[in-house]
């Protein structure tokens, strides 16, 4: 995957200088509901508008003039109307929404990003100081910060539940007996996998507490029989003895080139012959010129999460499954949202 090299031109460089104020402008539209409005009532004015968020007239005027120059509305004489993507991406509670991505954008993102230039400097992630708390990633501060902790827990739910669906669809498992998700979370994907491969036996390998919410998803959907979990860290617990694929959802981003290698010199070394590994992941080009999605996305990691990962290259994968001894890798492309998946067989 490569895109071919652009040069921009000058709305492209006002909308970068000026990001942060467009940001603030979709923020704004998606907190206040004028979306909501827009789709409810398409064609209303800005008086009616304003009349119906309860703003007054001046801030109204400039939101939807900064609206309109962004294409987020379309504006026919008086009128105002969501832009198609708009409408499919941004009102609140219809299934697909981004909306509580940008709630993680607003609140965790944006704050912390003032802070690229120092990450860059020292090669960590400085802007984590807009979390007090303890530890030296987000995850563990975010402990510390219930309000932001549930954005951000409601906004991954959102990323994964688009993307992982399609993973469940585009992955054969019929020749697999038991499947290990490490890092797997609240079970939500082990269970869909058990519900498509009725054969299927799998476990989640994740910390002891994530676990225990896991086990109580488990049983609420009565998958105890078929799905269970393990409590450990990838780094140091041995993987259990008789799996025969391993799957990592969103878990390579976290970490540095190095600690991937490593973790998937281990997986390979815990798989019997003909085991498969499988990564699914937001991936960038081969040629490290985009998309914009991970090559923007990169910066929170190294700035505010971990201070080591990023949106990795479908190349990097590739390279680190071959040096990690597995044979015959393939990519899945096409995903939604810049989604792809290597499949590795030992
Ligand atoms: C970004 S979430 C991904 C969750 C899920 N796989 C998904 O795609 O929705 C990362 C997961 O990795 C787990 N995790 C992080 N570090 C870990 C470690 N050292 N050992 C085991 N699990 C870990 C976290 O508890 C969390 O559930």
């Amino acid at each position: 995957m490569t895109t071919k090299n652009m040069e921009i031109d000058y709305n492209g460089l006002m909308l970068i200088s000026e990001g942060h104020a467009a940001f603030q402008v979709l923020w704004a539209a998606v907190e206040l509901g004028v979306f909501e409005a827009l789709s409810e009532h398409p064609g209303m004015t800005r008086a009616e508008i304003a009349e119906r968020l309860t703003l007054q007239e001046q801030p109204t005027r400039i939101l939807m003039v900064a609206l309109a120059a962004l294409g987020l509305v379309r504006k026919e004489g008086d009128n105002f109307f969501n832009a198609a993507l708009t409408e499919e991406y941004l009102i609140g509670d219809k299934p697909g929404s981004l909306a509580p991505v940008l709630g993680w954008q607003h609140y965790i993102v944006y704050p912390g990003l003032i802070d690229f230039v120092e990450a860059m400097k020292e090669g960590t992630n400085v802007g984590l100081k807009h979390f007090p708390g303890e530890g030296d990633r987000l995850y563990q501060r975010l402990v510390s910060h219930p309000k932001i902790e549930k954005v951000f827990q409601d906004a991954m739910s959102a990323l994964s539940q688009q993307a992982n669906t399609q993973l469940v669809e585009s992955l054969d498992l019929a020749g697999v007996t038991h499947l290990m998700d490490v890092g797997g979370g609240d079970a939500t994907n082990a269970i869909r996998f058990a519900r498509k491969f009725p054969h299927l036996k799998v476990t989640v390998f994740d910390s002891p507490s994530i676990c225990r919410i896991a086990q109580e998803n488990i049983a609420k959907q009565g998958m105890e029989d078929r799905v269970d979990t393990v409590p450990g860290d990838l780094f140091t617990t041995q993987y259990p003895a008789d799996i025969d694929a391993i799957i990592y959802c969103h878990m390579f981003t976290i970490w540095s080139p190095e600690e991937n290698q490593r973790i998937l010199q281990k997986t390979c070394e815990a798989l019997p012959k003909g085991g498969m590994a499988i990564i699914f992941n937001m991936m960038g080009n081969d040629d490290d010129t985009g998309p914009i999605s991970t090559a923007l996305g990169s910066l929170y990691f190294l700035t505010i999460a971990t201070g080591k990962g990023m949106l990795y290259s479908w190349r990097d994968y590739e390279e680190w499954m071959r040096t990690a001894g597995f044979s015959g890798v393939k990519r899945i492309e096409g995903l939604p949202m810049e989604h792809g998946v290597f499949i590795g067989i030992k």
